[in-house]
């Protein structure tokens, strides 16, 4: 089933006089269930879709389609419980508050949610034990190594039980034993049905992935 259908999408970006056309004509569909690698060299376009597609940021034109529904055509509040409650998002910078410890961190979006679906602790623990971190719950930020801080927020963009991940170079300040752990963490979550959209300007990683999506000069030079 088509989780996700972007068409035509173009992006263009107006700085005074001059303007920049982040991204121009894209359309690609993606299946629930599917692991989608996108690539592409700096300042092709990648962020700039992922955001669109998070609904973080509204296209020039084009239209994207979650569930088969016009994103264009819904509502703030329809939006917000998209945002909310079916993505799920991992930043390349982690930002995850220094006064909070891991736990404190992962809960943060239920505080916002209003969740209908039942999340407790044994959830919680469930997540942090299947990213390896569970040890480190009381732990603040700044008693984290970089891996493990990548872990927080992908267990903070788990807590919600999102039906999809968006995931923004995940691994770009990490080491490549850390980076493939990530890719495989997000591989079973993909084995757990949901829905992985990893942004990443490595090729090997994004191998790991079953599908790649090229980018360049905000274009699809390859599917
Ligand atoms: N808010 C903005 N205002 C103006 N131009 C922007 C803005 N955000 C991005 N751009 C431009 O749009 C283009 C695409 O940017 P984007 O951040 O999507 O690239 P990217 O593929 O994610 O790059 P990177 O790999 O470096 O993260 C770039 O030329 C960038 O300079
Ligand atoms: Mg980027």
């Amino acid at each position: 089933m088509t989780l996700l259908k972007i068409e035509n999408l173009t992006k263009i970006y107006i700085r005074g006089a001059e303007t920049v056309k982040a991204l121009d004509s894209v359309s690609f569909s993606v299946n629930n269930g599917e692991f989608v690698a996108i690539t592409g060299p700096s300042g092709s376009g990648k962020t700039t879709l992922l955001h669109i597609l998070g609904c973080l940021d509204r296209p020039t034109s084009g239209e994207v389609y979650i569930d088969d529904k016009a994103v264009g055509k819904m509502n703030d509040k329809e939006l917000d419980n998209i945002r909310r409650l079916k993505i799920g998002f991992i930043f390349q910078q982690f930002y995850l508050l220094p006064e909070l410890n891991v736990i404190e961190n992962i809960k943060l979006p239920l505080l916002f949610s209003g969740n209908p679906k039942k999340i407790g602790e044994e959830y919680l623990n469930e997540i942090l034990d299947t990213l390896g971190i569970l040890k480190r719950k009381n732990h603040k930020p700044k008693e984290l190594s970089g891996g493990e801080m990548q872990r927080v927020a992908i267990a903070r963009a788990l807590v919600n039980k999102p039906e999809f991940i968006l995931a923004d170079e995940p691994t770009a300040n990490l080491d490549s034993e850390n980076s493939i752990k990530i890719f495989e963490l997000l591989k079973r979550l993909v084995e757990k049905g949901i829905t992985v959209i990893v942004v990443t300007h490595n090729n090997e990683l994004a191998s790991l992935a079953e599908r790649r999506i090229k980018l360049k000069d905000g274009r699809i030079i390859s599917t």
